[in-house]
């Protein structure tokens, strides 16, 4: 394990072992039976390149209408309890006495990106956002606290873990690409990148 900080993101290289991550991954299964990925439509009306869900009280939804968290899940149903085995790498990283109530999960397939953006649709940026990467390596950009300017790379692996908080809790942040095939964590290949958020 290495931790680095870049422009305020403390980034934890290969935190978690190949055990653990093969448990989140089927942590992940659990809650994809129950609230199914779908690709979401941005309220500009391109449909986004990552397909999501989510788990806890909240998950994060995006349509026609805006970005929001929704306490269901398009198809009606409740979203699952978040996965025990995710809680704890919040518990080991975050710093934060709270606990999340989101677990939003993307799924970058081949040509999948996410555009530069900040998160921005909870309530308390005192609470940081901590991201896990799972699969396939993935090019993460990080800017500014205001749009445009000089950025920063890095490959995140498979293991890595970031925690987004702090004076950098709304820092731009965005994925470039991923390295398909880069990982065999995923039997399909892709990436899978969890982020763990208190939403009140
Ligand atoms: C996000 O910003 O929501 C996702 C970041 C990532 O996929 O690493
Ligand atoms: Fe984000």
């Amino acid at each position: 394990m290495e931790k680095l900080n870049i422009r305020g993101f403390e980034i934890y290289k290969s935190l978690l072992s190949q055990e653990a991550q093969q448990a989140l991954v089927k942590a992940v299964r659990g809650v994809v039976e129950v609230a199914p990925m779908f690709s979401p439509m941005t309220p500009y009306g391109k449909p986004m390149r990552v397909k999501m869900t989510s788990a806890g009280q909240f998950g994060w939804v995006s349509d026609r209408t805006g970005y929001r968290y929704e306490q269901k899940h398009p198809n009606g149903n409740a979203w699952p309890a978040i996965p025990e085995p995710i809680l704890d790498i919040w518990n080991e990283v975050s710093g934060s006495a709270r606990a999340p109530e989101c677990c939003l999960i993307n799924y970058y397939g081949e040509d999948a990106r996410m555009g530069m953006h900040q998160d921005r649709d909870e309530g308390d940026f005192s609470q940081p956002v901590v991201s896990i990467s799972l699969g396939d390596d993935g090019l993460f950009r990080i800017g500014n606290l205001e749009r445009g300017g000089k950025t920063d790379s890095i490959w995140l692996s498979s293991g890595d873990v970031v925690v987004m908080g702090g004076d950098a809790r709304l820092t731009y942040h965005g994925v470039d690409r991923i390295r398909f095939g880069s990982s065999r964590l995923l039997a399909k290949g892709g990436r899978l990148n969890l982020t763990l958020r208190v939403v009140r």
